[in-house]
């Protein structure tokens, strides 16, 4: 049979400062699972900042990491040339959208949809009230999202585990539209789990994240990268004590990153005892500097000319424009009966 043509799209939301936790769990399998998509498909990648209005209102944070997540994106490896790349905000066909499906989606939905759920919950364990904090940006987060992945007739979103209800969410009401008005009005997205995406533990064990203050900063300098390597905790047993790999945090660590050859070296060297964590820490930096070097290098090239970025992200949002704007006119033509 002959392959249809499928369109592909993921959304990145700009929250920190990349860690190498980021990269290997998000940016790195979303570029391969991009850069691998069939010759007659189309893949999206766009720069969720409307999704981050809801947490960051320091206007030049949000502005700074936009800049910070467009230019990894594409100094790990993104093409601008097959694949649709531009910041939500540049295509108010979304927000359109997102007013037209609000009509259509059940309160309750969200009320369970986890980023919701998430906030109350730590609300309630500092013993505030449920609501405490929570605006409708971050409520209504899985409209605005189903309107990203809808308006592009989206077949697959690859997203992470924490991701995949959203899309669910965005199949239900375009599904329940589509059933209303007994016809094909929206196309049902389905999630894509990443396999290869990895969750890397911090430097003290606990999952990497800026709020730890445990991170390996993706675009370090190499004595950024080396303070941090440095840094990952150890327990003390001797050096030739015979060691269970998996209860050492620098082997996790390497597994997350590391070429196997360098993998089996560690576990190795752990088992049979006589391989110091120093000299792991080592082989470590080393993965990290040959890994990371030449993506640092175009990252400060793409930071210090952000016009040609922003020109990239333009051409992007009038080619997402010219795509969104039939299928909100089709979804318009039908609720009402034009
Ligand atoms: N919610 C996603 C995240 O936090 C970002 C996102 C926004 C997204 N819109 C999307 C992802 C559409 C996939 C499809 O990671």
């Amino acid at each position: 049979m002959e392959h249809q043509s499928q369109t592909i799209l993921t959304g990145v939301k700009p929250t920190g400062t990349l860690h190498i936790g980021n990269y290997v769990g998000a940016v790195k399998p979303a570029i391969e699972f991009a850069n691998n998509v069939n010759e007659n498909d189309n893949h999206i990648m766009f720069v969720a900042d409307y999704h981050a209005v809801n947490a960051i209102k320091n206007a030049p944070l949000l502005n700074q990491l936009t800049k910070e997540i467009a230019c990894a994106y594409l100094a790990c490896g993104l093409n601008p040339e097959k694949s649709l790349f531009y910041k939500q905000s540049d295509i108010p066909e979304l927000f359109e959208l997102t007013t037209i499906l609000m009509a259509y989606t059940p309160k309750g939905f969200m009320n369970k949809a986890h980023a919701y759920k998430a906030a109350v919950d730590k609300n309630t364990a500092r013993n505030e009230p449920a609501d405490a904090g929570i605006n409708m940006g971050l409520y209504t987060y899985p409209v605005l999202m189903a309107a990203d992945i809808l308006a592009y007739d989206t077949d697959i979103v690859p997203v992470g585990k924490d991701q995949v209800q959203h899309v669910e969410i965005a199949a239900d009401i375009a599904g329940s539209i589509n059933a209303l008005y007994e016809q094909n009005v929206l196309k049902i997205p389905k999630a894509s789990l990443s396999e290869t995406a990895q969750i890397l533990p911090g430097t003290d064990g606990q999952k990497m994240s800026k709020s730890y203050n445990n991170v390996i900063p993706l675009f370090g300098t190499d004595a950024e990268l080396k303070k941090a390597v440095m840094g990952i905790k150890t327990d003390c047993q001797d050096i030739n004590d015979k060691k269970n790999p998996d209860d050492i945090l620098l082997y996790h660590i390497a597994k997350g990153i590391a070429p196997d050859c360098v993998v089996q070296e560690i576990e190795a060297g752990l088992k049979n005892g006589g391989m110091g964590y120093g000299t792991i820490k080592k082989m470590l930096l080393q993965v990290l500097i040959d890994e990371l070097a030449e993506k640092r290098e175009k990252y400060m090239y793409y930071m210090s000319h952000f016009d040609e970025v922003e020109h990239m992200l333009a051409r992007g949002a009038t080619k997402a424009r010219q795509l969104a704007t039939p299928v909100l006119n089709r979804v318009k033509d039908v609720i009402f009966n034009r």
